[in-house]
């Protein structure tokens, strides 16, 4: 079984070709660098370039395995949430494919595909595990019980974390994205400890029940130090970089706290016979520092963790074609007029599932 994935919700155009084998055939993502001097995404400066290079990594990922269009078992495409008028081009993209070709056509959920990303990367993992999601335009905590079943535990009420890591890039002068940035500047701190008490910013949330997340206190939090910084006339470098330390800890702190609550109520609804697993998907799965944190707390807590490599944690393609892969096993595929929605929570697609 192979299924050609397209994924163009945000900033990445990306194609791959995926067996059920879990081998990957092909995999093109191409950024767009056109949005860094904006300091974020563009959207009408994202779909225009999605145009641009939609066919050519058609082409290219297809003879790259030697095959063509109807050796494909289908199409699969994200067809939301995210920024409508990329998600277009992909959509129309996969359509014509499908339709040319007559092939099954798979409309994605794109959060779907990073929840389901590590059940291609891992050995055996099983249904139910704990997912904790954290991109650039989400954060949540779910239990995965099965494609297209998900139970959301917690989620944040104001900015995602990913956002968040950006937000504080933008106001450090750091770049965009922002997330890499604050990590690589976080490491030049040698002293973190002393960066986390020098800074002392807010945990929110911490000590509350239920498992929902705040970070624009933090946010705002930077800033502030940042002003104080800049009016004593110490913002360098190195403050600079104390700054991002103490943030990304604080990031962790917030997420460890929340996740105590989530691992408890996960542990309770686990099968006795399942090796209980968190897992972390979303562009800010490629963060160490939160990969520690989250490895600490599984060693503490007698989960198993899992994190799929850092190229499949940002979008990209194979997390399509592999969810594609995962539906078409159980026949869950779509009508070719399947409409594409920008915002699209997992917790509806039990109703598809069935
Ligand atoms: O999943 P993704 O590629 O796109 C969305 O679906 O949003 O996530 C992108 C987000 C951006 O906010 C980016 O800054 C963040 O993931 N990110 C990171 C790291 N690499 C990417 N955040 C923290 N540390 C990183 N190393
Ligand atoms: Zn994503």
């Amino acid at each position: 079984m192979k299924v050609i994935g397209i994924e163009t919700s945000c900033d990445e155009t990306a194609v791959a070709i995926v067996d059920d084998q879990k081998n990957i055939l092909s995999s093109y993502v191409l950024s767009q660098s056109e949005h860094e001097i904006f300091g974020g995404v563009v959207p009408e400066i994202a779909a225009r370039g999605h145009m641009d290079h939609i066919d050519s990594l058609v082409k290219k990922s297809l003879a790259d395995t030697g095959l063509t269009i109807k050796n494909m078992d289908a199409v699969a495409v994200t067809s939301g949430p995210g920024l409508i008028g990329g998600v277009l081009v992909g959509v129309m993209m996969a359509k014509g494919l499908a339709l040319s070709s007559n092939r099954q056509y798979i409309a994605v959920n794109h959060l779907e595909g990073h929840a389901l990303t590590p059940r291609l990367t891992e050995d055996n993992l099983q249904f139910p595990y704990l997912l904790l999601l954290v991109s650039g335009g989400h954060t949540q905590i779910l239990i995965v019980n099965g494609v297209g079943d998900y139970d959301l535990l917690g989620t944040t009420i104001d900015d995602a974390l990913g956002e968040a890591f950006d937000k504080t890039a933008k106001l450090l002068g750091l770049g965009y994205p922002g997330g890499p940035a604050v990590e690589k500047k976080a490491a030049e701190c040698n002293d973190p400890e002393k960066a986390l008490k020098t800074y002392d910013l807010p945990v929110s949330m911490k000590g509350r029940s239920g498992c929902d997340m705040s970070f624009s206190g933090l946010k705002t939090a930077v800033r502030r130090q940042a002003e104080k910084l800049k009016e004593a006339d110490n913002l360098n470098d190195a403050t600079i970089a104390g700054l991002c330390c103490a943030f990304q800890q604080t990031c962790g702190l917030i997420v460890k706290s929340r996740l105590k609550n989530a691992i408890k109520a996960y542990l309770k609804a686990c099968p006795k016979d399942i090796i209980p697993t968190l897992v972390v998907s979303g562009g800010v799965a490629a963060n160490m520092h939160l990969r520690d944190i989250l490895q600490e707390i599984c060693n503490k807590n007698g989960l198993h963790f899992a994190a799929p490599p850092l190229k499949l944690c940002s979008d990209n393609a194979v997390m399509i074609a592999w969810a594609g892969i995962e539906r078409l096993r159980l026949n869950l595929t779509d009508d070719i007029k399947t409409l594409p929605r920008p915002r699209w929570p997992l917790t509806e697609l039990k109703d598809s599932a069935g």
